[in-house]
């Protein structure tokens, strides 16, 4: 698995959707999604974008299994999360259904970052 492409691949897939969000409150005037907007674009492009740049740059973290692990943590936890987001925004779901499940997502995330950043201690030259 390339895990460098497959971060900037989904990077850019959550930058068209990111910015279809932002151009729609700048069309209608209505910011509710403005957190959604925001994470949708920093969790998911830029956090994204920056792992792909860094594990292609530094060959030798990019080609471990810890990042693997990292991107499938990243992708699943990110997901999971910025849905259900969406559903509470939407007003589809109270923000108590956000319990246990968007925790387990943000736990998630933060998993495959502190894998990123024992990959870095360990194998950054
Ligand atoms: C076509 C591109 C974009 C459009 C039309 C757009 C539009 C918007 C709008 C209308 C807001 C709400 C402002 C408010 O309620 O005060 C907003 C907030 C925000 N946007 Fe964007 N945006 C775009 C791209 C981006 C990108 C690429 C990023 C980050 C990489 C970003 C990060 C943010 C952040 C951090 C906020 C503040 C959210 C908050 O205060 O809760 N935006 N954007
Ligand atoms: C699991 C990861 C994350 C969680 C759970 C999280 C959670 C939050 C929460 C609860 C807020 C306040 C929202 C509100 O007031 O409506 C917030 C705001 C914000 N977060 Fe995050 N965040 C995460 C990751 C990030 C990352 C990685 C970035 C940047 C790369 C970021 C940038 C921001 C910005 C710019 C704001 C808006 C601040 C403002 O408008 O006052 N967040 N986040």
């Amino acid at each position: 698995m390339n895990v460098s492409r497959n971060f900037i691949l989904a990077g850019a897939l959550y930058l068209l959707i990111g910015i279809s969000f932002g151009i729609h409150m700048g069309a209608s005037g209505d910011h509710t999604m403005a957190p959604l907007h925001a994470h949708i674009n920093l969790l998911g492009f830029t956090l994204m974008t920056v792992f792909g740049v860094l594990y292609r740059v530094f060959p030798e973290t990019g080609h471990s299994s810890l990042a693997r692990a990292h991107f499938w943590l990243h992708l699943g936890g990110t997901i999971v999360l910025l849905v259900m987001l969406y559903l509470m925004f939407a007003g589809r779901i109270a923000e108590e259904a956000m319990f246990p499940i968007a925790p387990i997502a943000e736990i998630a995330i933060f998993v495959g970052i502190a894998l990123y950043a024992y990959n870095i201690l360990k194998n950054l030259k």
